[in-house]
């Protein structure tokens, strides 16, 4: 790489008192913006734990900030565009910064793209690519000092699990434990087998080491996340024993998992769905379609009668729990009839939350060169009829919960004095007034209504807390 290279330009004119690669010397900010997944809130929480020993601190906005790290997602179009606009405006902040401003391209766009990012946006000092966040002090130090390349994009996720799990500063009261990462599903719509890499998981003995860690610090909620969190192993053992071995922990109240793949939906992990009252009734598991012949086009490995028999499994194993699922309109050759097909399961499912999408032509996947592309307009007028029959279903769910009392994790103080901000069982947010000292701790709450983007309630005795108990005194 020559002197010249963009990944390096402007870091040489930086004064020595602001290479951040040195320990703390005073306060440095950085603003990290996520886009995107759960993975990239997590990851990005992650980054800021790490840079926190070298002297940064969270900044609110990129004017504030020695370091902005944007930390992108590929899954659908207009990442990479949406990249380059944020990096346009990014431009004339860094300008204007006395100090400097080191910018890093981390997550799924810099994976797929690499080398071209600096290519094209000149501002750009650091790419950083999923597999190697751990490696980002060391690369702020090589762009600071403006030797060789800083870029990384090499997989090597075992490392960085632990690298990246150490140094959790406060984490509050709920937080996301990475537990597998990547997928081998190849679903021919999705990129993530190439941006992501091979299916890879993490031991339990570090999974259960970060759970009780972060459970010292006062976590009382862990979300277990990855991109096929279902397809997690550790020799013998699946996603349902390591959730029952979480449970064991103390001060872990509430344990959740997402994303999850039919294929991967093993008795094991329904019988603990059932059995172990610390798993949240509640499972995202993206059904796509409704069409078989669209399914097999798509590589997904079940059928919508698979999926359907799946969900009574886990319905008989756990009667109250909310369904949640993601949906692709207008998949590559997709008929009217099979999109039919698509709002037909999803009225036979009844779902509480749904994610529903346009497909997105993602170049280098099977199906971006697949005949019959359909028109944008229809896919326009299908995803609006999809979202219609999601949404009632969603608010049917919600009116169904008003009058009954569901225990709630308060997580945060709510907008007005007073009140707290906390999630029912099945993952809603709800607002109630209650006193300061609950954050952090399940209480019981009866729902008063229903608000458009949360639940309204009040607290309520303590009795009858767990969703099956209120649910048998509702009788
Ligand atoms: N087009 C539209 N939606 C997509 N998803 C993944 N790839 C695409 C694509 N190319 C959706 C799927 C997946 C969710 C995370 O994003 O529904 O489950
Ligand atoms: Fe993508 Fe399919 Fe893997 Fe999900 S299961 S990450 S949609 S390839």
């Amino acid at each position: 790489m020559s002197a010249q290279d963009p990944i390096t330009t402007g870091i040489d004119a930086r004064p020595a008192a602001t290479e951040p690669a040195e320990p703390a010397r005073g306060r440095r900010g950085v603003f990290i913006k996520a886009y995107g997944c759960q993975m990239n809130v997590y990851d990005s929480e992650r980054m800021a734990g790490l840079l926190a020993p070298l002297g940064y601190r969270p900044v609110d906005t990129p004017a504030e900030a020695d370091l902005v790290v944007l930390n992108t997602c590929h899954i659908r179009e207009k990442a990479a565009e949406k990249l380059y606009s944020d990096l346009g405006r990014l431009k004339e902040a860094k300008a204007a910064r006395a100090g400097g401003m080191m910018v890093a391209v981390a997550g799924c766009v810099a994976q797929a793209e690499g080398a071209e990012i600096p290519r094209r946006a000149p501002i750009v000092d650091i790419v950083v690519g999923p597999q190697a966040y751990h490696r980002l002090p060391e690369l702020i130090a090589k762009a600071a000092r403006g030797k060789g390349e800083a870029l990384d994009t090499e997989f090597a996720v075992e490392e960085k699990f632990d690298v990246l799990a150490r140094d959790r500063a406060a984490p509050g009261v709920s937080a996301f434990v990475t537990v597998q990462e990547g997928c081998d599903k190849f679903c021919t719509f999705c990129v993530v087998p190439y941006t992501r890499g091979a299916e890879i998981s993490r031991s339990a003995s570090a999974i259960i080491a970060e759970t009780r860690a972060l459970a010292s610090k006062g976590v009382a909620e862990v979300t277990l996340i990855g991109q096929n969190v279902n397809a997690w192993r550790d020799g013998d053992k699946g996603l349902g024993a390591l959730c029952r071995a979480l449970a064991k922990i103390d001060g872990v109240e509430r344990i959740r998992f997402t994303t999850s793949h039919p294929r991967d939906m093993d008795d094991a992990l329904i019988e603990a769905l059932g059995e172990e009252p610390k798993l949240m009734p509640y499972l995202h598991l993206p059904a796509q379609s409704g069409s078989d012949r669209i399914l097999a086009a798509m590589n997904r490995g079940h059928t919508a009668a698979d999926y359907l028999k799946i969900i009574g499994r886990v319905r008989a194993a756990r009667p109250d729990i909310a369904l949640s699922g993601d949906f692709i309109v207008g998949f590559p050759g997709e008929t009217d009839e099979e999109f039919e097909a698509t709002l037909g399961l999803v009225r036979a499912v009844g779902y509480a939350a749904a994610f529903s999408f346009k497909y997105s032509r993602r170049p280098g996947t099977p199906a971006a060169s697949m005949p019959k592309q359909v028109a944008e307009a229809v896919k326009d007028e299908r995803l609006a009829r999809l979202q219609s029959l999601l949404t009632a279903q969603r608010d049917a769910f919600c009116a169904a919960l008003v009058g009954r009392t569901l225990p709630v994790l308060f997580e945060k103080p709510g907008r007005r004095p007073g009140q707290l901000i906390g999630r029912t069982p099945y993952l809603q947010s709800l607002h109630a007034s209650a006193p300061a000292s609950l954050l952090g701790k399940v209480a019981p709450v009866r729902v008063l209504a229903v608000t458009p983007n949360a639940l309204a309630g009040e607290l309520a005795e303590a009795r009858g807390t767990e969703p099956q108990d209120a649910e048998a005194a509702r009788g």
